[in-house]
């Protein structure tokens, strides 16, 4: 079988969808584009979206400059360490290595997150990044789990939640962890409208919580860094489109979930995943003969060290992570390995 290239870019968790729906929006802010942004407007709306102040909010150009800014500031650098999960999104430890910190591991956080693991490892006064889905493994803290989490951290301990994902997890969770999550001190959330909104390619993130770490993260960051085209089409998408949103991302686990059956139908124990992509771990079926049979069937995914992470796509590009696996089985089978 010869083919050009991927077919199927499966690499980047990007969400499938046409954004013709945002023309106006875009074109309207566009005939102002001699002015600068506007502040101040999309971080009103966001903090009534989550019962927060609009101190209480910071906007970004995507959630990584956040992250960005939060690792390079006094607090991250006092504390100079980060405990998150391992695996974990790679933009973690690269943009802590260029902040001068340090990534270090919590056992079994990326597999089966427990507050007593965190407890244990993270120092009083340190600071625990989460992403809740974690990517790449798509794993959910348990409700139970983060409650205990946030009753028994020290006060002078930072919770850094990542919820790039969360819109996949289950209906109700979302809630449920904002409950326990929002109006803590010490406790910062991060949000994209890239992923489950559709608009990785305007770049535009927000923080919200800890109001002094904001200011920190504020006190970095260059003015006017989301342009006005980016806030228009954002605050457009908080106003009219959310019901959108929860559509697509109820698209995207049926998808995933239908996905993970064919998958576990071929006895392969892949595990299950709150985002909007699977993780293959390498002793399910090992990384470099499948990544190379997903090229063969036009589908580009993620190779780590430990596995291979692929993004849900549409009906045809998930029907050629089938035919790439089973190709990848039949050989493992002929070797008998
Ligand atoms: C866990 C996690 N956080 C944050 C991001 C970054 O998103 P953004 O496009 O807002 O920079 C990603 C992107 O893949 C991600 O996987």
């Amino acid at each position: 079988m010869s083919i050009a290239g991927p077919r199927y870019d499966l690499s980047r968790n990007e969400v499938p969808r046409s954004t013709d729906s945002l023309l106006k929006p875009l074109v309207s802010a566009a005939s102002q584009m001699y002015k600068y942004p506007d502040t101040g407007y999309l971080e009103g709306l966001l903090a009534d979206l989550h019962h927060v102040t609009p101190a209480q909010v910071l906007v970004g150009a995507g959630s990584t400059r956040l992250l960005q800014l939060l690792f390079n500031t006094a607090r991250l650098k006092r504390v100079g360490r980060l405990f998150a999960a391992q695996p974990g999104f790679e933009a973690y430890t690269y943009l802590a290595r260029q902040a001068g910190l340090q990534v270090c591991p919590v056992p079994q956080m990326a597999e089966a997150p427990t507050a007593a693991a965190a407890l244990a490892t993270v120092p009083k006064g340190g600071a625990l990044l989460l992403a809740n889905p974690n990517n790449p493994t798509g794993v959910l803290w348990e409700l139970e789990e983060l409650a205990c989490l946030t009753q028994e951290l020290p006060q002078d301990t930072l919770l850094i939640v990542d919820d790039a994902y969360i819109e996949f997890a289950p209906v109700g969770y979302a809630g449920a962890a904002a409950d326990l999550l929002d109006n803590r001190p010490g406790v910062l959330r991060l949000r994209t409208f890239s992923k489950a909104h559709g608009l990785a390619g305007l770049r535009v993130g927000y923080a919200y919580g800890d109001a002094a770490l904001l200011q920190q993260m504020r006190g970095l960051d260059v003015p006017y860094a989301v342009d006005r085209l980016a806030r228009a089409v954002a605050s457009h998408v908080v106003m009219q489109e959310r019901g959108q949103a929860e559509e697509r991302a109820r698209e995207v686990r049926q998808l995933r979930d239908t996905l993970l059956v064919c998958l576990r139908d071929r006895d392969l124990c892949v595990p299950s995943s709150h985002g909007n992509f699977l993780w293959l771990p390498a002793d399910v079926l090992p990384a470099d003969p499948l990544n190379q049979a997903l090229l063969r069937h036009g589908v580009l995914a993620r190779r780590f060290d430990d596995g291979v992470r692929v993004t849900i796509g549409s009906d045809p590009a998930n029907a050629a992570v089938l035919q790439a696996v089973d190709e990848c089985r039949a050989a493992r089978d002929t070797r008998g390995v």
